[in-house]
């Protein structure tokens, strides 16, 4: 039996991202994404999948929302794509971009559903990309304020929950050393720890912004936190673990939370011969800033297991850009992944693991002593829609152990604000197509066809609406 000491006023959610669902990719003025543009360059996504009808929620947001208000949802978690509010990435407003997110807003709030809001989740406007290499450049951080400025302006009283940047770690890795997202950069690790800086810069800077628009609106970065494990007790493998731990996980989180670099990480790029461009003052806006973070957004799926690497030979799977072939890089000797003989695998090989979500939150408090909103959390399988019903028994289970170690972790003293189950409707996965689903809500589409798009509620959707009912009583 479980010991459920979740507060009253618990955030249950769900989410989704801009470019994910949304569609509409070139209406009523949005100015084009890196997304937009990546997705059309053949070999790029699976199949040549992309988001320009996605699951159409750019016009049917009204029936996503009540179908999120049948379900009791107490917050939905969307990004607002930045392109279609500013098409050139900064200077005019695209007037109807910027009213469809308030009517998207309104219509939560009319259900009493709280809406938190992601600045950016990886559709840079492709302006900036084409201007001056987007992120690369100082400029994108001034672009990227004036759009935080606006918005905090614009949805002030009405949104209490910002996020600045969604998986910072992910997006910059596929970005620059895998070649995965755009700008599809191969090993640029120079790039890599520049534009990092930069999206530090840019997140600290929205914090400050907001604190002064909207003293009380809260506001964190969602970070995707993979927590990991040593081999076994060979001391080079706990070395490892500790390589792997500062280079994946405090690289980003001691930036948001300390507002400076860890002193491993500081001493790698020294090794590597990395030197950053740090303008003057940038210390103390981080310094300034991570005072001012009101809670970490944690994105957590699964874990890993870290093992020496002696001889630098392992090797790392990334995309040929040209060609789309599957190639091997060699990767650094500071550690290296190794399966995890103790957990099961989903559909794409991931590792599933509940109990990781607790050492996340148990990590996260115990290093940072901050609330903690679990911003993303769910299961990409296939899904089969039989005589209209989803039977995703498997979801169901994969969600409850969840959430139980998440009780855990509240018992165990983490101040856990909120959880968002990945995702409210099924969606595009970047590099996975439509058939990889995480809804609750299963969407009507296939990967080369838009079908009919229409809504069907999954077996996970009716479950979770007891279990918010509940309270989390009933899991
Ligand atoms: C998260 C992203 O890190 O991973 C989401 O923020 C994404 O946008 C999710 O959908 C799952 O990734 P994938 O590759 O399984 O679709």
């Amino acid at each position: 039996m479980i010991n459920n000491k979740l507060p009253l006023n618990f955030i249950w959610g769900s989410g989704s991202s801009a470019y994910q669902v949304e569609g509409a990719y070139e209406r009523d003025g949005k100015g084009l994404s890196v997304w937009d543009t990546f997705s059309h360059i053949p070999g790029n996504t699976f199949r040549g999948t992309n988001g320009d009808i996605a699951v159409d929620h750019y016009h049917r947001y009204k029936e996503d929302v009540s179908l999120m208000a049948e379900l009791g949802l107490k917050a939905y978690c969307f990004s607002i794509s930045w392109p279609r509010v500013f098409p050139e990435g900064s200077g005019a407003v695209n007037e109807q971009g910027a009213a469809f997110y308030e009517a998207l807003i309104d219509e939560c709030i009319k259900y009493k559903i709280e809406p938190i809001v992601t600045l950016y989740h990886w559709d840079l406007p492709q302006a900036l990309q084409t201007a001056y290499g987007g992120w690369e450049d100082r400029r994108c951080i001034d672009a990227y304020l004036e759009y935080a400025k606006y918005l905090f302006t614009r949805f002030k009283g009405k949104v209490k929950y910002w996020i600045t940047i969604n998986g910072q770690n992910f997006i910059t890795s596929q970005g620059w050393l895998t070649a995965l997202h755009p700008p599809g950069k191969l090993n640029e690790e120079q790039l890599f720890f520049q534009v990092n800086h930069h999206m530090y810069i840019a997140h600290a800077k929205a914090v400050q912004a907001l604190k002064k628009i909207d003293g009380q609106a809260q506001i964190g970065a969602s970070f995707s936190y993979t927590p990991s494990y040593a081999f076994d007790c060979a001391p080079e493998n706990a070395m490892a673990k500790m390589n792997y731990d500062e280079l994946h996980n405090f690289l980003w989180t001691d930036v948001y939370i300390y507002g400076r670099y860890p002193k491993f990480v500081l001493k790698y790029l020294e090794k590597r011969q990395v030197v950053l461009d740090i303008a003057p003052g940038d210390q103390a806006i981080l310094l300034d800033a991570a005072q001012k973070v009101d809670f970490m957004g944690i994105n957590y799926y699964s874990t890993r297991v870290c093992e020496e690497n002696p001889i630098e030979q392992e090797k790392k799977m990334y995309r040929e850009r040209e060609t789309g072939d599957i190639k091997a890089r060699p990767m650094s000797c500071y550690y290296k992944n190794a399966k995890n003989p103790y957990l099961e695998v989903t559909d794409w090989d991931s590792s599933i693991d509940a109990s990781g979500l607790r050492l996340a939150c148990r990590e996260i408090t115990s290093r940072y002593q901050l609330p903690i909103l679990i911003t993303e959390n769910g299961l990409g399988t296939f899904d089969y829609l039989e005589n209209g019903e989803v039977h995703d028994t498997y979801r169901i289970e994969y969600l409850r152990s969840h959430i139980k170690e998440l009780m855990l972790a509240i018992d165990e003293g983490c101040d856990i604000i909120g959880y968002c189950v990945w995702s409210f409707t099924d969606m595009l996965s970047w590099l996975n197509g439509y058939q990889k689903r995480y809804g609750l809500v299963y969407v009507d589409r296939a990967d080369q066809s838009e079908l009919t798009l229409q809504r069907y509620k999954k077996d996970s959707f009716y479950w979770y609406k007891k279990v918010i009912a509940s309270n989390g009583d009933v899991i």
